[in-house]
């Protein structure tokens, strides 16, 4: 059923690599961070780790099958599995979440090439007081002009990218910006680790305190772990729709995880010894990488070229993860439309770009989209609000509920097993999958309904 026109990975590497830059992004090294910060350190991490074992493997490797089984988009994949049932809205939602994540998440991105120009032009890297980068930060996104020209190069980027196709396009990039990212990432943590003071650092992010675990924090770990593995939006039945038949999908699976839990983990370990050698506080929020550490690159030797290399880090991480999220789209028009690829990509990133105006407007460029009246966030957050919160866990238990009771556990499993590699533990897989993830997930959903804290 493979078409030679939709495309596909070139094997289980490049699938793996591709799949890992999708869930390598923002959300291990900008998000997981402050989250982490802000919800305790070792505790969090700890939950975290449980999650991802415990939910986010299922949940992936569902998707992974849904995908490889039917070599469709999201929509295609439920029409093919449950014709003319109303499953195929769950594949419609993945892809509208696709597009609302990303016209938020590529204003950000823009952030990080505002941040890497001005750590190569010697703006950032510097000595900086705390003020001074406060004031940087500010500005770079307040600006509106600066705001909206990032974003386009940044859509512009991903959508170059997208219409060259699966594997000459996505693999050919992922193959040698993942290992690029990785090796940035190493050097960067040994210079933090080895700062006077870091121990302290690593004591806060490793050591669990378990006093500090309290229903925000659990919630908020499980939100983090589903974001940060692209799930619950069809990114990985996309993806997996173009993974070979003959190779093993609980292998490439369980390594990208793998790969996107080690990434968190080791940008912890960049992350959190530098504050403390500083003698900063972890718990900065969303502001920490943009505007704690460049008044930390300053103190330390060659810190100019820490920030390039940091900043550079963020860029490409974030560039893996805008193209996973356009695919998501391109793909479904390109399947059930019969759009060409480079149509597709160029029409909806420009759509999805315009879509991204008000938010890249909604950091003190305009005033009212910065303060929305009679909601009082601004409209980039309500868009991470709207999609990353609620459309991504609504959508990871319909996924769940659909592989584990509709389509069922024999026809998932056989459809992981169809390579002819065995499942193991196929009992307690079964049992998290139908029970584990989507119950827990619905609590994540009622908490963020509830209390209307949001990760
Ligand atoms: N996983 C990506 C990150 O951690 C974000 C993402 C979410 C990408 C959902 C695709 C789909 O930054």
């Amino acid at each position: 059923m493979a078409t030679a026109s939709r495309g596909q990975w070139s094997g289980r590497t490049g699938f793996i690599l591709a799949a890992a830059g999708s869930a390598i992004g923002l959300g291990n090294i900008w998000r997981f961070p402050y989250t982490a910060g802000e919800n305790g350190g070792g505790a969090f991490v700890l939950i975290y780790l449980g999650f991802v074992a415990l939910i986010g493997v299922p949940v992936l490797l569902s998707e992974l099958a849904i995908g490889r089984k039917t070599q469709r988009n999201a929509v295609g994949a439920f029409m093919a599995l449950k014709p003319g049932s109303g499953w195929r809205f769950v594949g419609g939602l993945g892809i509208a979440t696709g597009f609302g994540i990303l016209a938020f998440y590529s204003v950000i991105a823009g952030w990080t090439l505002a941040y890497l120009w001005g750590a190569v032009t010697g703006q950032i890297g510097g000595a900086l007081t705390a003020d001074e980068s406060a004031a940087i930060f500010t500005q770079t996104i307040g600006n509106p002009a600066l705001a909206i020209g990032l974003t386009a190069i940044f859509m512009l980027l991903t959508v170059v990218v997208i219409q060259r196709g699966v594997s000459k396009g996505i693999e050919a990039v992922t193959k040698v910006l993942m290992p690029l990212l990785f090796i940035i990432l190493v050097i960067l943590t040994v210079r933090s680790v080895t700062l006077p003071g870091a121990m302290e650092g690593l004591a806060y992010f490793l050591m669990p305190d378990f006093s500090k675990i309290t229903v925000t924090v659990v919630m908020s770990a499980l939100g983090q772990a589903l974001f940060s593995l692209s799930l619950g939006m069809g990114a990985m039945i996309t993806y997996g729709s173009y993974f070979p038949d003959e190779e093993n999908v609980v292998q490439a699976g369980v390594s990208v995880a793998v790969f996107d839990t080690l990434i968190a983990v080791i940008a912890g370990l960049m992350i959190f010894p530098a504050l403390f050698s500083v003698g900063v506080q972890p718990n900065a929020g969303p502001g920490l990488v943009f505007v704690v550490l460049p008044s930390i690159f300053g103190a330390l030797p060659a810190g100019s070229l820490f920030a390039v290399a940091f900043y550079a880090l963020l860029a490409i991480a974030a560039l893996t993860s805008t193209i996973s999220l356009l695919e998501v789209v391109v793909a479904y028009f390109v399947d059930e439309r019969g759009w060409h690829r480079a149509k597709a990509a160029w029409v909806m990133g420009s759509i999805c770009f315009l879509i991204a105006i008000p938010s890249a407007l909604s950091q003190g460029g305009v005033d009212f989209l910065t303060t929305l009246p009679g909601i009082g966030v601004d409209f980039l957050s309500l868009q991470n609000i709207i999609w990353g919160n609620y459309s991504l866990s609504i959508g990871a238990i319909l996924i769940t509920v659909f592989a584990g009771w509709v389509w069922g556990i024999p026809r998932l499993f056989a459809a992981i097993e169809s390579s002819g590699h065995r499942l193991p533990m196929p009992g307690v897989l079964r049992f998290l999958i139908k029970y584990v993830a989507p119950i827990a997930v619905a609590l994540v959903l009622v908490f963020i309904v509830w209390t209307q804290q949001y990760f």
